[in-house]
């Protein structure tokens, strides 16, 4: 009465290097023994470790769709003396060196005593600037029992010398004292994780698991439920694995070319032979590891790290295959569990545009933030092992964040202020790079004196002089605009803290005349374009002298036509064409983006960009290139200005054959703006800060500000002159106003949480 369906596990079988030859999991029916078909299935849904499949750990009449991989074997299966119902459950079978085979049920380590609990030490990866997001992870993670042990980019200063109050604030949480540039895909990652996990043990943390994440990854689960599955499964090392045959993955990977991390980039170098005699694996680089693995892969090299750690140093993405790897060929082989924990938001169309080219010689996918669209995917794992999902930016959706939260246990959403909204630090004076800044910073400085012209109206003397930070604002997952805290001078008398919200304003035209405008539904300029996620990062489209400026456009698909050709022209300050691209139109292209073949340093001034049906204008749309106001930090002198400010207009291809229909200015149009161009170069201190102030104002409306001052500390709001203030705390947009779910709460030492 003793059925088995196995799937191998893949542990290493060649030169004995292990005890056990092979091991397998499958489905286990038997009808005597102590774990019958509704043990297994009553106790908690999930009694064996390697059991990614929850779902079908069944015994019903109506079993979830199976797996891809064991389908067909759990299909079959009958309950024990009910034949109309199915049944499954898993077990592990080990093939010793003497061929004898062993079943060995994985007892379920369900225990009724409470002590028998499981301490998870977080390792948190951690880049960017969405320090909110990180602080609103660790709040839905954070138990007292648990360890945060947190890695930032050392290239990341804002993010870490943020996050550096909680060493204090809390006694579970730990910085890494060493840094590394983690560069996506970089050797450096794992040379980075290496170094954390050994770390752990000279803090002598007690811990079972060590698990890492990022700031994109999310808990889908109660922390409870991770709980009460790792406790079953101590010992265990759950990695995911690629899933396809091995030679494609390494090809896929890879794996078999060496690569050479230098200056922040991995450079490939060349083709290599991995050695023989290792069983190559690898998939995710998410996972949890057991202490024993992890003192294993941290501790004394054997031949066998020895020899892996020369292959890994040259490894592009190495975190992905190094701890399976190790895992296949070591002693700790059948510890294996082929589940990362997560479900991760693949959408390869997307996430595969070899984006990170410039820091690797390969074209590496990225899987998409999660939208709230996609909220089925997150839903159906409802009943399977995942535990965590990526990824989440709530700079994308943050609804979705909050969906997850409420689905996970939070009831508390409806007592929180401003849930909705999201702030993001874009520059901070206290960052590395600040003072050098000069976009930036030239920027800022205009909308703030714009808003001081504004205050002046109604009487308010106003005077900005130093900007402390800039924050992106979203509210209901749209971009509300940008805030500027800057120190100012109130009515010549005292000093305050300001904070400015403006928004750029919307420049497209459109030919009601020309038939496709119908069709034209997004035809903008800014930089930074997320190829993934459609979307450009520079949301306010800040741009200077020697930004990249992108053409991002979408089409709503032409009924008549299946194709159509259009052109798009640039224009620059003076009115000379810079660039002509082309546009061929079909139902696999109505969104894209063009990159204009424009040299830098870009003109200073409005550029336009028309987009033409033959010689007929369709839309236009127009885009500042702002003067700068300082170079390094300085002051801009009339030399730099000289180089910085003249555009390279020399570099232009020659389009005057291109003679577009009411686009181009007339001759004598054109010698104006060539003469007016011309002595713009000069323009320097004021005269420069008049010029940009002029520009600035056509292209940003300052919408509000606030004042937040340690001196008046009333309650009153703030007069000057016939405009009130008020205070930036009781300001819904400001960055000062309270958001609980992006600030580290209080421990409540009952609970242990925050
Ligand atoms: C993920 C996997 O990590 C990668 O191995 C796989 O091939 C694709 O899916 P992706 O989501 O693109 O990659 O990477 P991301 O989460 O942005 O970065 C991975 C880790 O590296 C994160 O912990 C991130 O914080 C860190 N990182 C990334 C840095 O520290 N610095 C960087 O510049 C980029």
């Amino acid at each position: 009465d003793r059925m088995m369906y196995g799937r191998h596990l893949g542990c290493y079988q060649d030169e004995k290097r292990l005890r056990i030859l092979s091991s397998f999991y499958g489905n286990y029916i038997n009808s005597n023994s102590p774990y019958s078909c509704l043990d297994i299935c009553i106790q908690a849904g999930f009694p064996y470790a390697g059991v990614q499949y929850a779902s079908e750990c069944f015994c019903g009449e109506n079993p979830p769709p199976p797996s891809a991989s064991i389908a067909d074997d759990l299909c079959d299966m009958k309950c024990p003396g009910d034949n109309s119902k199915v049944c499954g459950g898993y077990f592990t079978m080990n093939v010793y060196e003497t061929g004898l085979a062993k079943f060995e049920p994985r007892t379920p380590q369900i225990s009724e005593n409470k002590n028998n609990s499981v301490r998870i030490v977080y390792l948190l990866t951690l880049n960017g600037r969405a320090l909110r997001q990180v602080h609103r992870l660790i709040n839905a993670l954070y138990r007292s029992n648990h360890y945060f042990y947190i890695h930032v980019d050392s290239r990341q200063d804002y993010l870490h010398r943020k996050l550096m109050s909680l060493e204090k604030q809390l006694p579970n949480v730990k910085l890494a004292a060493t840094r590394y540039s983690t560069i996506w895909g970089g050797a450096s990652l794992l040379k980075m994780l290496l170094a954390a996990m050994k770390d752990l043990f000279r803090l002598e943390w007690q811990w079972d698991f060590v698990i890492n994440l990022s700031e994109s990854d999310f808990p889908i689960k109660s922390i409870e439920s991770l709980e009460a599955f790792l406790s079953m499964n101590k010992g265990f090392n759950f990695v995911k694995s690629h899933g396809r045959e091995v030679q494609r993955f390494i090809k896929k990977q890879g794996l078999d070319k060496t690569f050479i991390e230098c200056e922040t980039r991995m450079w490939r170098v060349g083709e290599r032979k991995l050695p023989r005699g290792i069983v190559v694996d690898g998939g995710s680089d998410w996972i949890a590891l057991s202490p024993d693995f992890v003192s294993y892969v941290t501790g004394d090299r054997d031949e066998l790290l020895a020899g892996l750690d020369i292959v890994f140093q040259h490894t592009l993405l190495p975190a992905e295959s190094f701890f399976h790897t190790v895992l296949r060929n070591s002693r700790f082989c059948n510890t294996y569990v082929d589940n990362n924990l997560h479900v991760t938001n693949w959408k390869r169309k997307l996430g595969c545009k070899c984006q990170y080219k410039h820091v690797v010689d390969w074209c590496g996918c990225s899987p998409n933030d999660f939208k709230t669209e996609d909220w089925p995917r997150i839903q159906n794992t409802r009943d399977r092992q995942s535990f965590f999902a990526r990824k989440f930016e709530p700079v994308i959706n943050q609804q979705i964040i909050t969906r997850v939260e409420e689905y996970i246990g939070f009831t508390d959403h409806h007592l929180l202020s401003n849930l909705e909204a999201y702030w993001q630090s874009i520059y901070h004076i206290d960052d590395l790079t600040s003072s050098s800044d000069d976009m930036i910073l030239t920027h800022a400085g205009s909308i703030t004196r714009e808003n001081s012209k504004i205050l002046l109206k109604e009487g308010c003397s106003l005077v900005p002089y130093e900007i402390i930070e800039i924050t992106s604002y979203n509210y209901a997952d749209v971009y509300k605009g940008n805030l500027i805290l800057h120190k100012a001078v109130l009515n010549k008398e005292f000093e305050v803290l300001i904070e400015t919200w403006y928004k750029p304003k919307k420049h497209l035209e459109l030919n009601f005349e020309n038939h496709y405008v119908d069709n034209v539904k997004i035809f903008k300029v800014s930089s930074d374009y997320d190829q993934k996620e459609m979307t450009f990062r520079n949301l306010a489209n800040i741009l200077g002298p020697l930004s990249e400026p992108i053409l991002l456009y979408q089409f709503a698909p032409i009924v008549e036509k299946k194709t159509e050709n259009f052109t798009i022209l640039w224009l620059d300050p003076t009115g000379i064409i810079a660039d002509v691209n082309s546009i061929y139109l079909d139902e696999n292209n109505l969104t894209n983006f063009i990159k204009p073949n424009l040299k830098a340093p870009l003109l200073p001034g409005v550029w336009k960009v028309g987009l033409f049906e033959q010689l007929n204008l369709i839309a236009l749309t127009k885009f500042l290139i702002t003067p700068l106001e300082s170079f390094s930090g300085k002051e801009l002198t009339h030399q730099e200005a000289n180089i910085i400010h003249s555009g390279s207009q020399n570099a232009y291809k020659n389009f005057s054959y291109v003679k577009p229909l009411n686009f181009l200015p007339d001759e004598e149009e054109s010698l104006l703006l060539q003469k007016i161009s011309h002595s713009n170069i000069k323009r320097v201190n004021q005269d420069l800060k008049n010029w940009i102030d002029s520009l600035n104002s056509d292209f940003y409306s300052v919408l509000g500000s606030c004042v937040s001052t340690t001196s008046q500390n009333s309650k009153e709001k703030l007069g000057c002159g016939k405009h009130i203030f008020e205070y930036c705390t009781q300001t819904e947009w400001s960055s000062l106003s309270p958001d609980p779910k992006g600030t580290i709460g209080n421990l409540n030492s009952k609970s242990g949480r925050l």
